[in-house]
């Protein structure tokens, strides 16, 4: 299989409780490639642009002030099959479902502190990864 890309933030809860470093190994250990990489805070109203698809859902209110409350770092992974892989790594959107060893299961603390995001699709990757990250933030 060829490989492509997806797009992931590690979420204000996890960089809080110094998980950035330990987030950041369990994906490299996994086999994704780091493509690009920063630390940031978003204002809300950029949380609320990235998250524009959830407008309409009950929890889009929460979600924007609790993704702008501390510091994300957002990074575009290379891997083979990298959005389904980086799923399964990360787990259930709930921590509570989330399987045994997974990203979530280890370090969300709930369903909205739930350490790290991934994207669904491809498609959706590369509009995610093009929100954070310009050509020539890219290797
Ligand atoms: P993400 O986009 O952050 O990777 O999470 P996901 O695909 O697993 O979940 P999604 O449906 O895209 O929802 C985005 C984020 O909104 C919060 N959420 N709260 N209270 C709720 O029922 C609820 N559902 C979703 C979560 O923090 C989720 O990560
Ligand atoms: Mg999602």
């Amino acid at each position: 299989m060829a490989k492509n890309r997806t797009f992931t933030m590690i979420k204000p809860d996890a960089t809080g409780a110094g998980n950035t470093g330990a987030i950041i190994k369990m994906i490299e250990e996994a086999g994704f490639r780091i493509v690009a990489m920063k630390k940031a805070h978003l204002s809300t109203d950029l949380a609320g642009k990235f998250y524009e698809i959830h407008k309409e859902r009950p929890f889009y209110g929460e979600l924007v002030a609790y993704m702008s409350s501390g510091a994300i770092v957002p990074m575009i992974l290379e891997k083979e099959n990298a959005v389904e892989d980086f799923r399964k790594l990360i787990g259930a959107t709930d921590p509570k479902k989330a399987a045994p060893g997974t990203i979530r299961a280890l370090f969300a603390k709930s369903i909205d502190a739930n350490a790290i995001h991934g994207s669904d699709s491809d498609e959706n990757a590369v509009i995610e990864g093009n929100f954070f990250f310009s050509q020539f933030e890219r290797f």
